[in-house]
């Protein structure tokens, strides 16, 4: 299959598009909308209808990203589920080449998701995909009542994302009442990332409706006092006040002479770093535009941590993929593997079936693991994410009192080779 030049290459349907007649094959509720052509067997829908395009995100979501039971109303903004993901692997990248600078590892990456919309596409996606927490706000109660909806059909994701309100108490209907990030973003809040995909137009007669798609979008998501020009400037004004407590702020930008003012302003504004990518899909080009106060020379990939990948687990956290798992394995199989792993090595388990997860605590006690931080409480935790069928994401947080186990650290770190094994999955 021919690569899609536009698509990034971690994108799972960056070698070709998702195949529609697979696709109908295995949900009767989307295989309503497909045609399929007899000469060729390819499958295709009507890209104008509503319900079709919906349909499509809700299958892709459960099939290829393990994203269950998502849905919004009729007429909400529908994400399309590839440019969705492009913006998370950019966002990937930054932070992959641009770490931010001497962050305690523990906790993970932290996202801000602004304007998450009733989909909860980006929250969804980045837990799902590489593990990462979210804080989401909105502000129409639509948004965040069907975000806490997706959200709860996903306990494995539950405990990563959290929903907020950005409008001022009872202040939906106006547009004064909505904050993006100061006070929203809370004092003891430090950030790795923010992204925004903002309301692009000023009216609904500039947004227009595009003839060869159907994807919605209501006038709360689709319009803003000075359009997305002016609401990414109000997010460039407001980051200069939260500073380095956000380390990659990061928008969406429509069009690319607003691209070119932004970037100005930012300039302008004592940003350490800008950077810029263009988003392709079909004839339509988006931007994605970045930028950070953090100090540039502190940040050069490598002097901070590493997000992604296999790494050590002196730094607390560590995490790894199991690929070419066959399919009939659930995860929950996998989660059983893990435990017996750990068990049969001395340490006590307790696997939540619910969010995917193993904590506990080491059994060796005389062996110079400091009990004194440890008052019973777990000292790691294994969670697993499903990435797509048939490929898992494993990351695994050890405590500090924890990491002085070594038992403990040599348990976990031989889990990656023991599963890989157990699975005959590649090493
Ligand atoms: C274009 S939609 C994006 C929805 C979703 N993130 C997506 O990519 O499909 C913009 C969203 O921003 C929300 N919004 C508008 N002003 C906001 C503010 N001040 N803070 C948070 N969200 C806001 C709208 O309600 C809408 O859901």
């Amino acid at each position: 299959m021919k690569r899609k030049r536009s698509t990034h290459p971690r994108n799972r349907y960056a070698e070709g598009s998702p195949d529609f007649a697979a696709l109908a094959a295995r949900y009767a509720s989307f295989a309503r909308y497909v045609r399929i052509n007899p000469s060729t067997g390819r499958g295709s829908i009507d890209w104008r209808d509503y319900a079709a395009t919906r349909e499509l995100t809700r299958v892709l979501l459960d099939c290829d990203y393990g994203i269950l039971g998502w849905w919004i109303p009729d007429g909400q903004l529908c994400p399309a589920v590839t440019n969705r993901a492009n913006y998370i692997h950019w966002i990937e990248d930054l932070l992959q080449e641009f770490p931010a600078p001497g962050k305690n590892v523990e906790g993970g990456v932290l996202g801000l998701d602004i304007g998450t919309g009733a989909s909860t596409i980006y929250p969804l996606l980045g837990a799902s995909l590489r593990g990462w927490k979210f804080v989401a706000t909105d502000v129409t109660s639509v948004a965040l009542e069907w975000g806490r909806r997706n959200i709860a059909a996903n306990p494995h994701l539950m405990e990563l994302i959290e929903l907020r309100s950005a409008a001022k108490n009872g202040g939906e209907d106006q547009e004064e009442n909505h904050r993006l990030l100061v006070g929203v973003v809370k004092d003891e809040e430090i950030f790795d990332f923010s992204m925004c995909n903002p309301p692009f137009f000023e009216s609904m007669e500039e947004a227009g409706m595009n003839p060869r798609t159907a994807c919605g979008g209501t006038p709360e998501e689709m319009v803003c006092t000075g359009g997305e020009a002016g609401f990414v400037s109000r997010l460039i004004h407001e980051s200069m006040e939260l500073g380095t407590k956000i380390h990659w702020y990061t928008s969406m930008v429509g069009k690319k002479s607003s691209l070119r003012a932004l970037k100005a302003e930012i300039r302008g504004c004592g940003a350490t770093m800008v950077k810029t990518t263009e988003f392709v899909q079909g004839k339509t080009s988006r931007w994605g535009l970045a930028w950070s106060f953090s100090s540039a020379g502190a940040v050069k990939s490598g002097s901070g941590r590493s997000c992604f990948g296999t790494g050590t687990s002196s730094s607390g956290s560590f995490s790894f993929v199991l690929e070419g798992i066959d399919r009939k394995c659930s995860a929950l199989e996998v989660l059983g593997d893990l435990g017996r792993h750990l068990e049969a090595r001395g340490v006590a388990c307790k696997i939540d079936a619910a969010s995917f997860a193993i904590t506990g605590t080491p059994g060796d006690q005389r062996e110079g693991f400091d009990q004194r931080n440890s008052d019973g409480k777990s000292e790691f935790k294994a969670t697993l994410f499903q990435q797509s069928p048939g490929c898992l994401l494993v990351k695994i947080w050890i405590s500090k009192a924890g990491r002085s186990s070594s038992l403990l650290v040599s348990a976990l770190e031989s889990s990656e080779s023991t599963l890989k094994e157990k699975l005959s999955v590649s090493t």
